[in-house]
Parts: C-alpha cells; sequence; structure tokens
C-alpha cells in the first residue's frame, strides 16, 4: 500500500470515529433535527478537506489533537453546504453520497435546519473542543467563517445561482468556482498553518498551492459530472446539464477543461518546489484530486 492510501485510510477512519463522537455528544431532543445533521455528517463523504489538514500538519509537524478541531468543524461546515446545495431551490438533487438527499429523507424544513445546526455546531467545535489552542482559536473561527459566508462559500453559491441560464465569462467563472468550493479548501490549509510559526513566504506558497488546487478540485468536479455515472459518482451524473449550470466543460469543452484541470495540477505542484518542506503528501493530495473518479 503507498504512503498516501495508508494516510488516506488513517484520516477517514479518525474523521469517522470523531464526527460520531461530537454528534454523540449532542443532546437528543425529541425532533428529528440531530437524525437529520447524523445523516447528512457521518454518510461516508470523501473527507478530503481533513486530508489537507492532515497533511499539512504532519509535513508542519503540529499537533493532531488541534488538527482535530480544524477537520471537525470543516467537514461540519462542508456538509451543511451540500444539504443546502441539494435543496430544491438551489440545486434540487436527490441523490448524495449513494443516498437520498437530506430533504428527501426528511423533508425541507429539518434540511434546511440541520444545515443550519451543523454550521453552528462547526464553530462550537473550534470555541471548545478539548485541545490546548486557547488564542489561535480566534484565528480559526476568523478564516472558517469568511471562507463559508459572504466572501466565501455562499457568496460563490449565490453567484453559481445566478449564472446558471446564463452564458458567463471565464473570469466570471473561476470567480464562482474559488468561492464556492475554493475558500474552503483553501481554509483547510491555512487552518492548519495557523498552529505553524512559518515566514510569509512559505505562508503564500501554501496558499498558491491550494488556490491551485482549489479550483482544481471544482474543475474536476464539474468534469466528472458529464464523464462519470451515477452510480460511482454517488449524486445525480448530469446534472449541471439538466439545470443549464455554468460550468468548465460548458464554457471550454470537455478538452478543454482536462486541459485547464492539467495546467492547475501543474500549479500546485510547481508551488510546492518553492519550499523546503517534505512535500510528498501534499503532492500525493493533488494527484488525488486530478485522478479521483469520485
Ligand atoms: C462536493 O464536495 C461539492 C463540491 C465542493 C464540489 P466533495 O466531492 O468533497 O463531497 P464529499 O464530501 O466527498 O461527498
Ligand atoms: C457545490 O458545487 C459547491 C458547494 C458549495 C456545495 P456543486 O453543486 O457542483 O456540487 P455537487 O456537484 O452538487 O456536489
Ligand atoms: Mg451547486
Ligand atoms: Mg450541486
Ligand atoms: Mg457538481
Amino acid at each position: 500500500m503507498s504512503t498516501w492510501q495508508s494516510f488516506q485510510e488513517t484520516v477517514a477512519t479518525r474523521m469517522s470515529h470523531l464526527l460520531e463522537q461530537v454528534i454523540n455528544l449532542q443532546p437528543q431532543q425529541d425532533s428529528a433535527l440531530l437524525p437529520a445533521m447524523q445523516y447528512s455528517l457521518l454518510n461516508g463523504g470523501k473527507r478530503i478537506r481533513p486530508f489537507l489538514i492532515y497533511a499539512t500538519g504532519e509535513m508542519l509537524d503540529i499537533n493532531k489533537e488541534n488538527l482535530d478541531m480544524c477537520a471537525i468543524a470543516l467537514e461540519c461546515v462542508h456538509s451543511y453546504s451540500l444539504i443546502h446545495d441539494d435543496l430544491p431551490a438551489m440545486d434540487d438533487d436527490n441523490l448524495r453520497r449513494g443516498k437520498p438527499t437530506c430533504h428527501i429523507v426528511y423533508g425541507e424544513a429539518t434540511a434546511i435546519l440541520a444545515g443550519d445546526a451543523l454550521q453552528t455546531l462547526a464553530f462550537n467545535v473550534l470555541a471548545d473542543y478539548p485541545a490546548p489552542a486557547t488564542v489561535e482559536r480566534i484565528h480559526l473561527v476568523s478564516i472558517l467563517s469568511k471562507a463559508a459566508g459572504n466572501q466565501g462559500m455562499c457568496g460563490g453559491q449565490s453567484l453559481d445561482l445566478q449564472a446558471t441560464n446564463q452564458q458567463v465569462s471565464l473570469d466570471a467563472l473561476h470567480q464562482i468556482h474559488e468561492l464556492k468550493t475554493g475558500a474552503l479548501i483553501s481554509a483547510s490549509m491555512e487552518m492548519a498553518c495557523v498552529f505553524a510559526d512559518l515566514p510569509e513566504q512559505h505562508r503564500n506558497t501554501f496558499q498558491q498551492y491550494a488556490r491551485a488546487l482549489g479550483l482544481a478540485f471544482q474543475v474536476k468536479d464539474d468534469i466528472l459530472d458529464i464523464t462519470a455515472n451515477t452510480e460511482t459518482l454517488g449524486k445525480p451524473q448530469g446534472s449541471d446539464e439538466e439545470a443549464n449550470k455554468s460550468t468548465f466543460p460548458s464554457l471550454l469543452g470537455l478538452e478543454g477543461a482536462e486541459n485547464y484541470l492539467n495546467e492547475l495540477h501543474m500549479q500546485a505542484l510547481n508551488a510546492l518546489n518553492a519550499i523546503p518542506y517534505n512535500t510528498e503528501l501534499l503532492k500525493a493530495f493533488s494527484d488525488f484530486v486530478v485522478q479521483r473518479e469520485h
């Protein structure tokens, strides 16, 4: 088994355990809210944002408990974003991670609340999780709140909806993808870096790497929407085309989007060549982002 494969398995197992623990600590009310949160958080995502957090942590020798709270918080925000993204008012999708979407199982109102509650849970974890960091927590809240909100994921989702049924420029599409998807991926790396005393130049290099990868991740998502099948994807193939979404393949053609993906991959790898760390895991992570099948 390659170093990357065993790293991936270790992180996925750690995340399942940590996320279950966090949900189990929540008081159970007599409502469907907690089951809906649990359904969406624990149903087997790829956990790529945690991969990036722990890979960065491994490279910079950061205490795992500090990384744990970052990874839990990121996955809570990410799961919330998926619940809302699938709602009838947004992408109106009925399959996620191979299972019916949250609103199909629990109804729209509960799905909206489950998203809301996962978002606040993320920030509660950053405030209260039993880990040594203290002042760093404020910094983490600052990074994640910006990446998730108006100037990050939500802002990008809003532009994405606005661009539906429209012809947008390549610059506009870059902005949408960087915000709706890139912002949380960049935040993953930035949050891990909070715990390292890095020279500004290295911090900037990591941001360049994360920026290229965040964009690459969504370009690949757009490509897979066309080339993969529903069973492998775990979400409905062709959803973007059916909804007439603005995507990289719709703007550049499939081949053009694939060429651009490879270019972003190179940009990510080149950024890493400029820094004196063991970047093996980060390189493997970028290969994974562009080669993944779902
Ligand atoms: C899907 O993200 C939404 C995008 C930002 C493209 P992931 O592909 O990381 O979803 P899961 O967590 O593995 O299901
Ligand atoms: C969604 O992009 C990005 C989010 C912020 C959730 P997509 O709408 O393409 O994600 P999928 O394909 O439904 O996972
Ligand atoms: Mg969407
Ligand atoms: Mg969607
Ligand atoms: Mg998609």
